[in-house]
């Protein structure tokens, strides 16, 4: 048959034409097989014309295109993964553990919207993959990548491409038109059947084996040479887009089957439920389906359907308010517990660790498990000697959960907190309500080097050469003590050290030169205050635009800022007000480490740019979120008091003593209904 249609076809054009052809019917019928699993072709048919557009392709190597079904495996072995930014950050899941956690869900939601009218939701079995974001341009899949820390992942272009149920191009019926550019999001996973079979070819490879379906779709995915991800039993189900407006779509229930007509695969199980009540019996229902499911969930998430409610609810700084993810009971099992030993943390907290004769737990060997802080231990009443109950929630850090008290002998002994730190002998305080304890010593070598890996790694400024074992090495060595040091570092006392050349100390101290003028929002995230990790540090950078002026902020100014909470805004405050960090600030100053401004909010270009807006009495209209939130959006910022800064005072009912104070400062005062018109709606 290819032999013969091979004859039939004369001159380039004739060629082009019967490639297209060909393409075009192997695309579809690879979706009705692996996307559908319902081919309506004899699988030596589809084999037949593989094999003449590999022929053709092979005479024609000139017309091959990016999306043409032969080109799933290409791609030559790449030295390190390139980074890309997500154009809009991929959050994750607030987690609900129960019914009532449903109902609460529901009741924040009502309590934003400032209304009780009825919402429906889209429930979706949360797979427990890797989420991915793939980039199609007028239909074609030009980018994949990982979500990373959810704002920049890395790009798996190639080994995307490998995965069958990912479309190269999108399907369109005759006359339909695709986005310029279209965003689609969903996990990466490996089915259970999958998984064993690829376990028990390594076990006679004599390779390693994967410890569970997820970290085996994560170690596939993660391969520099895409032709072994070829080999693994990839598969993948969308759940997104990052922008629903270019599809004509109004809600997330026709998303999803608008994605399946592009030729994605959408999981057959996401149910349109009308109330809570109806998605906690979908919760109920779908838990006794689990154990008969061909992969692994670990709950469902449950959304918002509607879009534009999904808009009006928005985000927090790292999960949206319209989603959350109901988690299944964990996986749990019994153990004894050894020992307890004290760990001390960056910030100086004491955490108990217990010590466990190794059980298996949901597919991994767990040996070690937190106990969070001394108020937990004591509550659980926990004695070294116990039988425990230890479990394991998705990639949760394993606990224990309780003693077995049942269980006891008599030989069990009582655990005894320390009262000096365990690595450098101070006393150690408990402040307040805190339910933590720590070592008060800033000089403690246990923090400073915790501290200094953090300065130093990936979610600091990432200087490469200066990993956690070489950090703990300089500092036994005595060449570092604290961060400015690090930029004191010279390359021949590095190349003296064992383990060093020339070569990796002068490579380190290039990175180390490389991070002398970081980006305000990464320096922050390296600096390691308390509260502040990377998402936090990124909407500071954005509103105070320099380090000088964040340094110098109050509590105030941080609380108004959407995202950030009263315990970063304290700790911030603590922090820039200690003498010890503002000398080191200005060391690091004269040793010529220079951190970046970064653009403004109000400098960027929205319709509100350079306006500051004041609330006084409540909207009748939208909630004061709603509101903030908009203003945010189109440049402008919000303060929580008033000054001569503020360009509009917005009044809303029973106004309080601010709009006295705005009057006398000549301030413009403007009403909700100005307001709106403002912000266009
Ligand atoms: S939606 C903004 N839908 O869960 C909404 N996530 O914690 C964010 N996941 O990283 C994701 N199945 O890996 C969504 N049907 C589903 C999902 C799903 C699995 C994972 C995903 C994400 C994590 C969120």
């Amino acid at each position: 048959m290819a032999q013969l249609s091979l004859l039939n076809i004369s001159g380039k054009d004739g060629v082009r034409q019967r490639l297209q052809a060909l393409r075009q019917e192997l695309h579809l019928h690879a979706h009705r097989y692996y996307a559908l699993d319902d081919p309506i072709l004899a699988d030596a048919e589809y084999d037949r014309l593989f094999q003449e557009l590999v022929a053709l392709e092979q005479q024609h190597p000139e017309l091959i295109t990016a999306d043409s079904p032969s080109q799933r495996v290409g791609g030559a072995p790449l030295a390190q993964f390139a980074t890309v930014a997500h154009s809009v950050p991929m959050l994750s899941l607030e987690n609900a553990f129960d019914a009532d956690d449903l109902v609460d869900f529901e009741e924040r939601l009502f309590r934003f919207l400032q209304s009780r009218a009825q919402i429906s939701y889209v429930t979706e079995p949360k797979l427990d993959g890797l989420a991915v974001e793939l980039v199609y341009e007028d239909g074609l899949f030009v980018l994949g990548s990982t979500r990373g820390d959810g704002l920049v992942g890395e790009e798996i272009t190639q080994n995307l491409k490998t995965i069958q149920t990912i479309p190269l191009r999108l399907l369109t019926r005759d006359g339909d038109g695709v986005p310029r550019r279209l965003e689609v999001r969903g996990e990466v996973f490996i089915s259970l059947a999958g998984f064993k079979k690829l376990n028990e070819e390594r076990g006679k490879a004599g390779e390693s084996l994967f410890a569970n379906p997820r970290n085996a779709a994560a170690g596939s995915l993660r391969q520099l040479d895409p032709r072994i991800t070829a080999t693994r039993p990839l598969d993948f189900y969308a759940y997104g887009v990052s922008d629903p407006t270019p599809l004509p779509c109004r809600d997330q229930h026709e998303l999803l089957g608008h994605l399946g007509s592009l030729g994605f695969k959408v999981n057959p199980l996401v149910h349109l439920c009308q109330s809570i009540s109806e998605v906690i019996s979908q919760f109920i229902r779908l838990q006794d389906q689990r154990p008969a499911l061909a992969y692994d969930i670990d709950g469902m998430v449950v959304k918002v359907n509607d879009f534009a409610l999904q808009e009006r609810l928005g985000a927090k700084a790292r999960s949206p308010r319209w989603a959350i993810a109901a988690k299944f009971p964990a996986s749990q099992a019994t153990t004894r517990l050894l020992a307890v030993e004290f760990g001390v943390g960056r910030t100086g907290a004491i955490t108990p660790v217990a010590i466990l004769e190794p059980v298996r737990i949901g597919g991994v060997t767990v040996r070690r498990a937190t106990l969070h802080n001394e108020d937990e231990l004591r509550r659980k009443g926990l004695m070294l000697g116990d039988t425990v109950l230890v479990q394991r929630a998705g990639d949760v850090i394993p606990e224990v959960v309780k003693p077995v008290k049942e269980n006891r002998t008599g030989q069990e002994q009582p655990i005894t907190m320390p009262t000096t730190c365990p690595e450098c002998g101070f006393s150690l305080v408990r402040a307040g309500q805190e339910a933590i304890t720590r070592c008060p010593n800033p000089n403690c070598p246990a923090q400073r080097v915790r501290a200094l890996i953090h300065f130093t790694g990936k979610s600091g400024m990432d200087i490469e050469g200066l990993g956690k074992k070489a950090v703990q090495q300089l500092v036994t060595q005595g060449l570092i003590q604290d961060i400015p040091d690090i930029y004191q570092l010279e390359a021949e006392s590095l190349a003296a050290l064992d383990g060093w050349g020339d070569k990796s100390a002068e490579n380190a101290v290039r990175a180390i030169e490389a991070s002398r003028t970081p980006p305000l929002a990464k320096f922050l995230a390296a600096l390691g205050i308390r509260h502040v990790g990377e998402i936090t540090a990124q909407l500071l950078a954005r509103h105070f635009a320099s380090l000088a002026r964040l340094s110098l902020a109050g509590e105030a100014d941080f609380l108004h800022i959407e995202g950030i909470g009263e315990q970063a805004a304290t700790s911030l405050v603590d922090y820039f007000q200690d003498p010890a960090v503002q000398e080191m600030l200005a060391r690091l100053e004269a040793l010529g480490v220079c951190v970046q401004e970064e653009k403004q909010d109000a400098e960027a270009d929205g319709a509100l740019a350079g306006s500051v807006f004041l609330f006084t009495g409540g909207l009748a209209r939208l909630s004061r979120h709603e509101a903030k939130a908009r203003i945010k959006e189109l440049g402008g910022q919000v303060a929580s008091g008033i000054s001569r800064r503020v360009t509009h005072v917005v009044l809303g009912d029973s106004p309080g003593s601010k709009l006295t104070k705005a009057r006398e400062l000549g301030l413009t005062v403007i009403t909700e209904d100005e307001f709106l018109r403002l912000i266009d709606r």
